[in-house]
């Protein structure tokens, strides 16, 4: 499983980057916008030039006709720009239109299986199954990943699954063993994984053996 990072602050990513996991990004309309007063095409062609794996970037109109527009200028940005549509009617006839311009598409806002067929279907690349936002109403969100994952192994389907809305260590893992393609990790869950107590006391304690000689 490759693992993206989900957030649109060029420190966070750049410093993820260095350790050498990264394979891509994902932004979405609120963290573009927890960056403040941040112009979105600048933002997107820095990280664009800071990442060379996919950077997702999503569109803000609700109709076919406006996300194709807005698609096609942030695709013009780079060429590792994917365009991230919501899942709707709308969505699916934009990426369906994409996909036949040779744009690739991230279907976020994904909630069931269905639905993940149906972008698939339309054409698109990837599509983002969001685990901590079914958890949170009362659901298990990485059924849905492992249903997917099920569905598109059984019909050959290329499309990738992005498993998203994580929100802690244990949901990458279970996102790698329930089949999810990729995870998207904010920095905060990165920074948890890499860290474990023992860890840190074996490090003190060899410092400590070490500086006894
Ligand atoms: C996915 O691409 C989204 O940006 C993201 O994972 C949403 O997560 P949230 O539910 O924590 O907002």
């Amino acid at each position: 499983m490759k693992l993206f990072i989900d957030t649109a602050n060029v420190k966070e990513i750049s410093e993820v980057k260095e350790w050498g996991v990264l394979s891509g990004v994902t932004t979405n309309p609120s963290l573009i916008a927890r960056e403040g007063g941040v112009e979105f095409e600048d933002v997107i062609k820095q990280i664009t030039d800071l990442v060379p794996g996919p950077i997702s970037a999503e569109v803000i109109s609700t109709e076919a006709e406006g996300m194709v527009e807005e698609a096609r200028k942030l695709a013009s940005i780079s060429d590792n720009v994917v365009i991230k549509i919501p899942m709707t009617p709308e969505g699916l006839k934009a990426v369906n239109i994409l996909s036949s311009e040779g744009i690739k598409t991230n279907v976020t806002l994904v909630f069931s299986a269905n639905q993940a067929l149906l972008a698939a279907r339309a054409g698109a690349t990837y599509v983002s199954p969001f685990i901590g936002r079914l958890d949170d109403i009362g659901h298990t969100g990485m059924e849905l990943v492992r249903d997917i994952a099920q569905v598109f192994k059984i019909h050959n389907i290329e499309t990738e699954i992005i498993a998203a809305s994580i929100r802690h260590p244990l949901h990458v893992l279970e996102a790698a063993k329930a089949g999810a393609d990729i995870a998207t990790i904010p920095y905060a869950v990165f920074k948890k994984m890499v860290q474990h107590p023992k860890t840190d006391e074996g490090i003190e304690k060899f410092l400590a053996d070490w500086n006894k000689r």
